[in-house]
Protein backbone atom coordinates (compact mmCIF):
# COMPACT_ATOMS: atom_id res chain seq x y z
CA UNK A 1 0.00 0.00 0.00
CA UNK A 2 1.20 3.50 -0.24
CA UNK A 3 2.45 5.15 2.39
CA UNK A 4 1.01 8.57 1.75
CA UNK A 5 -2.54 10.24 0.30
CA UNK A 6 -2.11 14.35 -1.68
CA UNK A 7 -4.11 16.51 -0.82
CA UNK A 8 -4.54 19.56 -3.32
CA UNK A 9 -5.02 22.45 -0.62
CA UNK A 10 -7.07 25.10 -3.06
CA UNK A 11 -9.60 22.70 -3.82
CA UNK A 12 -9.59 20.10 -1.24
CA UNK A 13 -9.26 17.36 -3.48
CA UNK A 14 -7.69 14.24 -2.37
CA UNK A 15 -6.80 11.04 -3.58
CA UNK A 16 -4.83 7.67 -2.09
CA UNK A 17 -6.16 5.38 -0.06
CA UNK A 18 -9.14 7.42 1.63
CA UNK A 19 -12.55 6.34 3.52
CA UNK A 20 -15.42 7.98 1.73
CA UNK A 21 -18.88 9.10 3.33
CA UNK A 22 -21.73 11.27 2.11
CA UNK A 23 -25.11 12.51 3.93
CA UNK A 24 -27.79 12.51 1.48
CA UNK A 25 -31.51 14.45 2.49
CA UNK A 26 -33.19 10.85 3.08
CA UNK A 27 -30.41 10.23 5.66
CA UNK A 28 -30.76 13.09 8.09
CA UNK A 29 -34.02 12.94 9.42
CA UNK A 30 -34.73 14.45 12.52
CA UNK A 31 -31.90 17.00 12.46
CA UNK A 32 -33.51 19.72 10.39
CA UNK A 33 -36.89 21.75 11.48
CA UNK A 34 -38.71 21.30 9.22
CA UNK A 35 -39.53 17.68 8.50
CA UNK A 36 -42.29 18.20 5.79
CA UNK A 37 -39.74 20.11 3.63
CA UNK A 38 -37.13 17.72 4.36
CA UNK A 39 -39.33 14.58 3.05
CA UNK A 40 -40.37 16.97 -0.06
CA UNK A 41 -36.97 17.09 -1.29
CA UNK A 42 -34.98 14.35 -3.49
CA UNK A 43 -34.09 11.77 -0.73
CA UNK A 44 -31.19 11.01 -2.74
CA UNK A 45 -29.86 14.68 -3.11
CA UNK A 46 -26.23 14.81 -1.40
CA UNK A 47 -25.53 17.67 1.83
CA UNK A 48 -22.33 16.71 2.46
CA UNK A 49 -19.34 14.44 1.47
CA UNK A 50 -16.53 13.37 3.60
CA UNK A 51 -13.21 11.96 2.75
CA UNK A 52 -10.25 10.75 5.25
CA UNK A 53 -7.33 9.63 5.20
CA UNK A 54 -7.21 6.90 8.70
CA UNK A 55 -3.23 5.69 9.02
CA UNK A 56 -4.69 4.00 12.06
CA UNK A 57 -7.05 1.86 13.07
CA UNK A 58 -9.99 3.54 14.73
CA UNK A 59 -10.27 4.19 18.05
CA UNK A 60 -6.14 3.95 18.59
CA UNK A 61 -4.66 6.44 21.13
CA UNK A 62 -2.12 8.56 20.15
CA UNK A 63 -2.96 8.52 16.47
CA UNK A 64 -4.51 11.32 14.26
CA UNK A 65 -6.71 11.28 11.18
CA UNK A 66 -6.93 13.67 8.57
CA UNK A 67 -10.08 14.90 6.69
CA UNK A 68 -11.78 16.80 4.28
CA UNK A 69 -15.51 17.94 4.25
CA UNK A 70 -17.56 18.78 1.28
CA UNK A 71 -20.82 20.80 2.27
CA UNK A 72 -22.92 21.47 -0.75
CA UNK A 73 -24.54 24.90 -0.92
CA UNK A 74 -28.77 24.24 -0.36
CA UNK A 75 -31.90 24.70 1.81
CA UNK A 76 -34.13 22.68 3.81
CA UNK A 77 -37.07 24.97 3.83
CA UNK A 78 -34.95 28.31 5.47
CA UNK A 79 -32.16 26.00 7.36
CA UNK A 80 -28.82 25.92 5.30
CA UNK A 81 -27.48 22.68 4.60
CA UNK A 82 -25.36 21.54 7.11
CA UNK A 83 -23.22 18.12 8.68
CA UNK A 84 -25.49 16.32 11.22
CA UNK A 85 -23.13 17.42 13.97
CA UNK A 86 -21.35 15.46 17.08
CA UNK A 87 -19.56 15.16 20.27
CA UNK A 88 -16.40 13.04 20.29
CA UNK A 89 -17.54 9.59 21.72
CA UNK A 90 -14.02 9.93 23.64
CA UNK A 91 -15.08 13.36 25.13
CA UNK A 92 -11.55 14.89 25.77
CA UNK A 93 -10.32 14.90 22.15
CA UNK A 94 -10.36 18.37 20.20
CA UNK A 95 -9.97 19.26 17.25
CA UNK A 96 -8.91 21.88 13.94
CA UNK A 97 -10.94 22.63 11.17
CA UNK A 98 -9.39 24.84 8.70
CA UNK A 99 -11.38 26.79 5.53
CA UNK A 100 -10.58 25.47 1.90
CA UNK A 101 -13.72 26.73 -0.45
CA UNK A 102 -16.70 28.67 0.36
CA UNK A 103 -18.07 30.21 2.93
CA UNK A 104 -20.13 28.65 6.31
CA UNK A 105 -19.96 28.78 9.76
CA UNK A 106 -19.12 26.27 12.27
CA UNK A 107 -21.08 26.06 15.81
CA UNK A 108 -19.59 24.61 18.65
CA UNK A 109 -21.68 23.63 21.72
CA UNK A 110 -20.49 22.86 25.32
CA UNK A 111 -22.12 19.95 27.10
CA UNK A 112 -24.52 22.98 28.94
CA UNK A 113 -25.97 23.32 25.58
CA UNK A 114 -24.34 27.03 25.24
CA UNK A 115 -23.15 27.19 21.30
CA UNK A 116 -20.59 29.76 19.57
CA UNK A 117 -20.82 30.67 16.27
CA UNK A 118 -17.58 31.15 14.03
CA UNK A 119 -17.19 31.82 10.71
CA UNK A 120 -14.89 29.62 8.19
CA UNK A 121 -13.69 31.06 4.96
CA UNK A 122 -10.56 30.00 3.27
CA UNK A 123 -7.49 30.02 5.35
CA UNK A 124 -9.52 30.19 8.44
CA UNK A 125 -8.10 27.96 10.83
CA UNK A 126 -10.49 27.27 13.76
CA UNK A 127 -9.99 24.69 17.19
CA UNK A 128 -13.27 23.03 18.71
CA UNK A 129 -11.54 22.05 22.01
CA UNK A 130 -12.50 18.64 23.73
CA UNK A 131 -16.32 17.97 25.46
CA UNK A 132 -17.54 20.65 22.34
CA UNK A 133 -19.98 19.32 19.80
CA UNK A 134 -19.52 20.99 16.08
CA UNK A 135 -21.44 21.29 13.18
CA UNK A 136 -20.44 22.99 9.60
CA UNK A 137 -22.97 25.35 7.84
CA UNK A 138 -22.71 26.46 4.44
CA UNK A 139 -24.07 29.69 4.19
CA UNK A 140 -23.03 30.41 0.87
CA UNK A 141 -23.55 29.63 -2.23
CA UNK A 142 -20.55 27.46 -3.79
CA UNK A 143 -19.38 24.46 -1.80
CA UNK A 144 -18.26 24.95 1.75
CA UNK A 145 -14.89 22.67 1.82
CA UNK A 146 -13.24 22.09 4.92
CA UNK A 147 -9.86 20.41 6.43
CA UNK A 148 -10.23 18.54 9.73
CA UNK A 149 -7.47 16.63 11.50
CA UNK A 150 -8.74 14.69 15.06
CA UNK A 151 -6.92 12.04 17.36
CA UNK A 152 -8.06 8.07 15.64
CA UNK A 153 -9.33 7.46 19.42
CA UNK A 154 -12.25 10.63 19.37
CA UNK A 155 -14.84 8.80 17.28
CA UNK A 156 -18.16 10.10 16.71
CA UNK A 157 -21.10 10.22 18.92
CA UNK A 158 -24.33 11.46 17.34
CA UNK A 159 -27.39 10.77 19.66
CA UNK A 160 -27.41 13.97 21.77
CA UNK A 161 -27.32 16.07 18.69
CA UNK A 162 -30.08 13.48 17.14
CA UNK A 163 -32.15 13.54 20.21
CA UNK A 164 -32.00 17.48 20.99
CA UNK A 165 -29.78 18.91 18.32
CA UNK A 166 -27.90 22.19 18.65
CA UNK A 167 -29.37 25.51 21.22
CA UNK A 168 -29.27 27.51 17.76
CA UNK A 169 -30.24 27.12 14.24
CA UNK A 170 -29.18 28.92 10.71
CA UNK A 171 -31.62 29.78 8.13
CA UNK A 172 -31.87 32.22 5.42
CA UNK A 173 -34.65 34.89 6.25
CA UNK A 174 -35.27 37.65 3.72
CA UNK A 175 -32.34 36.69 2.42
CA UNK A 176 -30.13 37.36 5.29
CA UNK A 177 -27.80 34.75 7.34
CA UNK A 178 -29.74 34.77 10.71
CA UNK A 179 -28.61 32.71 13.92
CA UNK A 180 -32.20 31.46 15.38
CA UNK A 181 -32.52 29.77 18.78
CA UNK A 182 -33.84 26.26 18.67
CA UNK A 183 -37.42 25.90 18.98
CA UNK A 184 -38.68 23.57 21.29
O1 LIG B 1 -14.33 14.51 12.25
C1 LIG B 1 -15.04 15.49 11.99
O2 LIG B 1 -15.43 16.30 12.85
C2 LIG B 1 -15.45 15.70 10.53
O3 LIG B 1 -14.68 14.89 9.69
C3 LIG B 1 -16.94 15.34 10.42
O4 LIG B 1 -17.12 13.98 10.76
C4 LIG B 1 -17.53 15.64 9.06
O5 LIG B 1 -17.50 17.02 8.82
C5 LIG B 1 -18.97 15.18 8.91
O6 LIG B 1 -19.77 15.67 9.96
P1 LIG B 1 -20.62 14.69 10.88
O7 LIG B 1 -19.66 13.63 11.36
O8 LIG B 1 -21.13 15.54 11.98
O9 LIG B 1 -21.67 14.08 10.02
NI1 LIG C 1 -15.25 15.75 15.10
Amino acid sequence: MQEFVTVNFETGAMDGHLKYGESNIGDLVGFFEDEAARKALPQNLVVYQVQSYCPEAEGTEGGLFFGVSKVLPGLVGDEYFMTKGHFHAEEDTAEFYWGITGQGLLLCMDEQGRTTCRQISPGVLLYIPRRSAHRLVNTGNSVLTVGACWPSNAGHNYDRIRRTGFSVRVKNINGAVSVVPTSD
